[in-house]
């Protein structure tokens, strides 16, 4: 699997919607479960430029391929929240740098100091640390696409399915590229092997969960990854995790899907139709 960063750059766009009716959202409005995981999906792609802010005071900053992939990653990611944004304006909510000021200010210590421990973890272990932060992000890409996929089958709206597909598409891009850099990193080291599989097992948890309340990441694993059709898409990723070097059997997807429908205490059972509590 080789990711052509010739390609990525003549393609990348922003995500482009004007073709789309949003109005029809005021005739027929999404359902607050669906609106609660748009907040959340709104909030995280905003997130995508503190994220890169972590990534750039890494070793990942020295390798020219890896950089202007991330370039084009942060611009597209903040064109998804943008749309996100769209749709929850139609709705009659605040959004954009109405959402993302307030909780960039709730953030804490942790938050503010973690690029120092990116800084110091990236000089102690060297090269190899990128590939953690490959693996990492395929990880994640490829959790936030199925929950994209998820939530437009789950929701039956056909302007949200349009909008979403283009999201997807875009996504898909992300994985091609983090999951060839991290199957190239992982095959050349061993060190690297294990250093990711240290990390992804004590240390990955879902896409998002790091900055938003834990009620709200219960709600999005119960929303889109409930019932036997949700458990098979994460076995699915997992499956695709085992795929990549030295990574086998790690099952994160599954694993952290059970965490978090432990938690459901916190969220009411009422927010999510009955028809997905499975
Ligand atoms: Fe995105
Ligand atoms: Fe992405």
């Amino acid at each position: 699997m080789e990711f052509d960063i010739t390609a990525y750059k003549a393609r990348t766009d922003r995500l482009r919607w004007g073709d789309l009716d949003l109005e029809a959202f005021r005739e027929q409005p999404l359902p607050e479960w669906s609106l609660r995981c748009l907040r959340y999906m709104h909030d995280v792609e905003f997130h995508t430029a503190c994220y890169l802010r972590d990534l750039l005071v890494t070793q990942a900053h020295a390798d020219p391929e890896v950089t202007a992939f991330l370039s084009f990653w942060v611009y597209e990611e903040f064109w998804h929240g943008e749309a996100l944004a769209a749709v929850l304006e139609a709705h009659g909510e605040a959004a954009g740098a109405d959402r993302v000021g307030p909780m960039r200010g709730r953030l804490g210590a942790r938050e503010k100091l973690r690029p120092i421990g990116m800084a110091a973890a990236s000089w102690a272990i060297g090269a190899d640390f990128v590939a953690v932060h490959m693996a990492w992000g395929a990880v994640n890409e490829w959790t936030t696409q199925a929950g994209y996929a998820q939530l437009a089958q789950r929701s039956a709206h056909p302007v949200l399915s349009a909008l979403v597909g283009r999201i997807m598409r875009q996504e898909g891009r992300h994985i091609d590229f983090y999951a060839s850099q991290a199957e190239r990193r992982l095959a050349a080291s061993l060190r690297a092997q294990r250093l990711t599989r240290f990390a992804l097992r004590r240390l990955w948890a879902p896409v998002g969960s790091g900055v938003m309340p834990p009620a709200e990441t219960a709600h999005l694993a119960r929303a889109l990854f409930s019932g036997p059709d949700g458990l098979g898409v994460a076995r699915r990723i997992d499956r695709r995790v085992d795929r990549l070097p030295g990574l086998a059997g790690l099952g994160l997807v599954e694993g952290a899907l059970s965490a978090r429908h432990g938690e459901m205490g916190e969220c009411r059972r009422a927010d999510v139709p009955m028809a997905l509590t499975a």
